[in-house]
């Protein structure tokens, strides 16, 4: 085994890591990066920290590594999401959290909420180079981020957390069953499940097309250019 580190909320670094990567066949990507910043954080690009790190600079790194996936018999790539984005409105006109008070669960929640709805889009983009796309939600599990980010509610779920195992079993499956599960759907314990549950935050498809928009030009002028 070997690691080549990277941020990949940072364009320069995506195209770093990516081009250290060229070498190697890709049969799998698993985006399971996350941060949930207790104050509005710029990225190196000047991008929201979370939308940065859960949405542009996996789908940035996805794209460059696209060839060596198209490549593989059976390419399958994986959004580590969360089901905290079923609380969150999708931020059609403001993606990068410029407006209103910044809590970073809502940040959190907002970029997962469009890493979701952008699960479909990326699974027509990327489904002619012969790539499954999923998104998921691991369970709540007890790793270092939910001790840190959410430390009330790591005490007080601590007993009923998963193990990191456990949290990341689903991921596991997306990648490994036979036959390939169908692209474009978000999961749980390895059942697909709804995009969305509460009326309030339900969006439209214009809405996942307008924000789809947004992050095909921010992706291709920023971090592919
Ligand atoms: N734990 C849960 O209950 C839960 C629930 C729902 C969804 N999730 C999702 O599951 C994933 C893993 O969460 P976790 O609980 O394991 O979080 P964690 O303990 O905070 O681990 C996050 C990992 O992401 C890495 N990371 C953060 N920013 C990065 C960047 N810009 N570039 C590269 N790596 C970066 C961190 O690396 P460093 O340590 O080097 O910073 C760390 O290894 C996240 O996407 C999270 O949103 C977790």
């Amino acid at each position: 085994m070997s690691v080549e580190p990277g941020d990949v909320s940072a364009a320069e670094q995506v195209r770093d890591l990516a081009a250290r990567l060229a070498e190697y066949p890709v049969d799998a990507l698993v985006h399971n990066a996350g941060v949930l910043p207790p104050e509005r954080t710029a990225s190196a690009d000047g991008h929201e920290l979370s939308l940065a790190t859960h949405v542009l600079g996996p789908i940035a790194l996805t794209e460059l590594l696209l060839p060596q996936l198209a490549q593989s018999a059976d390419a399958r790539v994986v959004f580590m999401s969360s089901g905290g984005m079923y609380t969150a409105e999708l931020p059609v006109d403001d993606v990068d959290y410029r407006r209103g008070e910044y809590r970073g669960a809502r940040a959190y929640a907002r970029s997962k909420r469009v890493q979701t709805a952008l699960v479909p889009f990326l699974a027509d983009r990327w489904g002619p180079a012969g790539v499954m796309v999923a998104g998921m939600h691991p369970g709540w599990v007890d790793t270092p981020g939910v001790d840190d980010a959410l430390p009330r509610f790591a005490r007080f779920a601590g007993p009923l957390l998963r193990s990191p195992v456990q949290g990341a079993d689903t991921a596991v499956w997306l990648l490994a069953i036979d036959p390939v599960p169908p692209t474009g759907g978000f999961w749980h314990d390895r059942r697909q499940r709804p995009e969305h549950y509460l009326d309030g935050t339900r969006f439209d498809e214009t809405a996942r097309r307008r924000v789809a928009e947004q992050m095909r030009t921010m992706v291709e002028e920023e971090y592919l250019r």
